[in-house]
């Protein structure tokens, strides 16, 4: 049980990595060296009716991953790597944020499905092999960021949760298919949004018991007051022609075309 509060644990220990943007998402475009006007951009929202299964998508293979302390993701981040899932190439772990929405009033994810935004969506930044950061973000599928969002029960009950200094990465992710994801070609959601990242959003969300930890309390710990903390995600992006597709065990929704011809074939 302790299991499924260990992102929120995890999230008060980790909340002075993410950073605070200066300036609001509509003007990020007009930053000096931004790519945040351009047409890769995201977080996207899938409509899984337009989502292709791609059979290349195999399943991923982490070398060093789930065992992975939290404490040591920052520190010795780079023993950890993943590869397969349709990546081309090896990824190191580099680091991990959160991104999330009004404390009282979710959601925040910043990638969506079906017009659909979870309470929180976290990102597990990784590095291709053999590059730098800079050199990562110069290229078109440099970093891979692995997409998990948030979910947030209602039932459950109150106990009292000590800091544990070792949560590792599956304690993280729980029960999470890792077979099951969507891939498309995006950027970072922060300026300068560089057209860097392959984008892996898992279809299932890690659930977590909004009982057992006072996301509130959390936050007013580690902000001062004044500091905002809604909508720190940026909204979804236009996807702009390119694609998003699916690993085989991906259940996709069917088009609403399908869905006629369906009745059509079951009425005639
Ligand atoms: C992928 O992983 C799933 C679940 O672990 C397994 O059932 C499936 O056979 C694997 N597919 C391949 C191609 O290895
Ligand atoms: C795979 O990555 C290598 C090295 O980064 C690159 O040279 C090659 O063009 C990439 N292949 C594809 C299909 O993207």
């Amino acid at each position: 049980l302790l299991k499924m509060y260990l992102p929120f644990l995890l999230l008060c220990l980790s909340l002075g990595v993410v950073k605070k943007c200066e300036h609001t998402p509509t003007h990020w475009g007009d930053l000096p060296g931004s790519f945040c006007g351009e047409k890769r951009q995201s977080p996207i929202d899938i409509v899984t009716s337009q989502v292709q299964t791609d059979p290349n998508l195999l399943n991923f293979t982490f070398t060093n991953f789930f065992s992975q302390h939290v404490k040591s993701l920052t520190n010795n981040g780079h023993t950890a790597e993943i590869n397969g899932g349709g990546l081309n190439g090896t990824y190191s772990l580099d680091h991990f944020h959160f991104h999330w929405g009004d404390t009282e009033q979710l959601p925040g994810s910043e990638h969506s499905i079906n017009g659909y935004r979870y309470p929180m969506e976290m990102h597990i930044v990784t590095v291709k092999k053999g590059l730098t950061l800079d050199q990562a973000l110069a290229s078109s599928d440099g970093v891979a960021v692995l997409g998990f969002f948030i979910d947030v029960c209602e039932q459950g009950r109150s106990t009292n949760v000590a800091v544990k200094s070792t949560i590792s990465v599956a304690d993280l992710i729980g029960d999470v298919d890792l077979t099951k994801f969507y891939r498309y070609m995006g950027s970072r959601t922060t300026p300068s949004c560089a057209e860097a990242v392959v984008w892996t959003v898992f279809h299932e969300p890690i659930k977590i018991n909004r009982n057992l930890v006072s996301l509130a309390s959390c936050f007013k710990t580690h902000f001062p007051t004044k500091t905002r903390l809604t909508n720190i995600y940026r909204p979804t992006q236009d996807l702009n022609q390119h694609e998003v597709v699916a690993s085989p065990a991906t259940p996709l929704a069917k088009s609403e075309l399908e869905k006629s011809l369906t009745w059509s074939i079951i009425l005639w």
